[in-house]
């Protein structure tokens, strides 16, 4: 079977790859020169079976059984995880001229509607799974919609391509058109047909996928809770406080709760596998919540960004003990890159007059994800035993990056000026290969 975006079905299952290896033991705090942090110059990755199982100096190549792949002087990384994503909206991304509630009614309703027809929902699926790979994403948390078929449509994408994915049907029960929207009995129907399905089935796992308090009634709140307590390992995964108006109607529509962060505790959804976009308009009893249910706050920059929401609170959150993973959210996002995004997280925090160091961004895009999901024996670092889900990149692409990066070759700070620089002016056309599983995907986006 041929895939969109896969260039060697069935690929040997040996395979070695050369080039400079970099990733993180721990986590790396705000500092610049963090010690969790791991480059190994020149090495050998080798994969087999899917799995990475040895990393050896350059010059000890593996044996000549492995399929060897020369990258001497690019970049092999962790892939990608993007916390929080929606599949159906790369029908809306950059649409112009709104904040949240309005883009909502105006764009975003109207486009999820169409994943009603299973057919339609297949081709998204389909598109958006490859999209995420050819920007060097190998697992995500997505949104599809409210309609099993776009749940079941995008769990097969992924599993044809053995991709680790967090997922589940879109819980809202009102507050959207209909068409749009289940009831108590036919979330449950189709949850509990779901999970049996799809949770914990290869590298799937179920999402009990609130969109947000507004388009659920107390009572459908309730049920997600009874369902994710009957499936372990489920995860839960919604939006909070991500812009005012959108907070000041939580507020109305839940007045017994303290703050829009409580509806999801009072509702006994809160816990270290819940999954938390934006959390911009959040206090410190909110994050203190955060930090005793250990649950995960999905940052979306460029999100936060295009539809004005806000300027998340890195630090606060962070000295706090909360766990940040990045995350596009498109089509609220501008870019399924999560190089794009980390660009972005620089900006929100420089806004604020904090410098968001590279290996923060990027922890929070690969090991801290991983592990802020319960999925670091996993993904996440390239070590034997974990899967060979992984990216090879051009530090540079064209001539204004490039020049950029022979001069800070040679700087005082040259890994992680060079890495920011990768962050701040790359993007898709900077990958090279994305392998999943040890099956290489999505070859070079960069211009002949
Ligand atoms: N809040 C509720 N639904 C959505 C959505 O689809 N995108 C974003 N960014 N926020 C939301
Ligand atoms: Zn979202």
């Amino acid at each position: 079977m041929t895939l969109p975006g896969s260039d060697r079905p069935g690929a040997a299952s040996r395979v070695a790859l050369r080039a400079d290896l970099l990733d993180f033991t721990g986590d790396p705090g705000f500092e610049l020169d963090p010690p969790a942090l791991r480059f190994r110059a020149d090495h050998w990755l080798w994969m087999d079976a899917g799995r990475i199982v040895a990393i050896t100096p350059g010059d000890e190549p593996p044996p000549e059984s492995f399929d060897r792949h020369e990258h001497r002087g690019r970049l092999v990384m962790p892939g990608f995880v993007d916390a929080h994503v929606h599949s159906p909206q790369l029908d809306v991304i950059a649409a112009y001229g709104t904040e949240l509630l309005d883009w909502l009614q105006t764009h975003t309703f109207p486009a999820e509607l169409r994943q009603a027809d299973p057919a339609v929902a297949q081709a998204t699926a389909e598109r958006f799974v490859g999209a995420l790979l050819a920007h060097g994403t190998t697992a995500a948390a997505v949104f599809p919609t409210v309609h099993k078929a776009s749940a079941d449509a995008l769990f097969e994408a992924a599993e044809r391509r053995g991709m680790r994915l967090i997922a589940g049907k879109v819980l809202m029960d009102r507050h959207a058109p209909p068409g749009l929207t289940d009831t108590l009995e036919s979330a449950e129907r189709d949850t509990r047909a779901l999970l049996e399905r799809w949770h914990g089935r290869g590298r799937a796992a179920y999402a009990h996928t609130v969109r947000f308090a507004p388009t659920s009634t107390p009572a459908q709140l309730a049920l997600a809770s009874r369902l994710m307590q009957a499936s372990p390992g489920s995860y839960l995964q919604t939006h909070v406080a991500e812009n005012r108006a959108e907070v000041d109607w939580v507020r109305e529509l839940f007045p017994a709760s303290r703050s829009y962060l409580s509806v999801y505790e009072d509702h006994g959804l809160l816990g270290e596998r819940s999954i938390l976009a934006h959390g911009i308009w959040f206090d410190d009893e909110d994050r203190a919540l955060l930090a005793r249910r250990r649950a995960v706050v999905a940052h979306c920059p460029t999100s936060n960004l295009f539809l004005g929401s806000g300027l998340m609170d890195w630090r606060a959150l962070a000295d706090g003990g909360v766990a940040v993973a990045m995350a596009s959210d498109v089509g609220g996002g501008t870019s399924l890159s999560m190089l794009r995004t980390m660009a972005a997280a620089y900006q929100v925090q420089a806004m604020q007059g904090v410098r968001l160091p590279a290996w923060a961004a990027l922890h929070a895009a690969t090991a801290g994800a991983a592990r802020a999901l319960g999925l670091d024996d996993e993904i996440g670092r390239l070590e034997p035993g974990l899967f060979a889900d992984l990216c090879v990149w051009d530090w540079a692409v064209g001539p204004v990056a490039s020049h950029r990066d022979d001069l800070l070759r040679a700087s005082a700070r040259p890994l992680h000026d060079r890495v920011f620089a990768f962050i701040t002016l790359g993007d898709d056309r900077n990958l090279v290969e994305t392998w999943v599983a040890g099956r290489r995907f999505a070859v070079s986006n960069a211009p002949a």
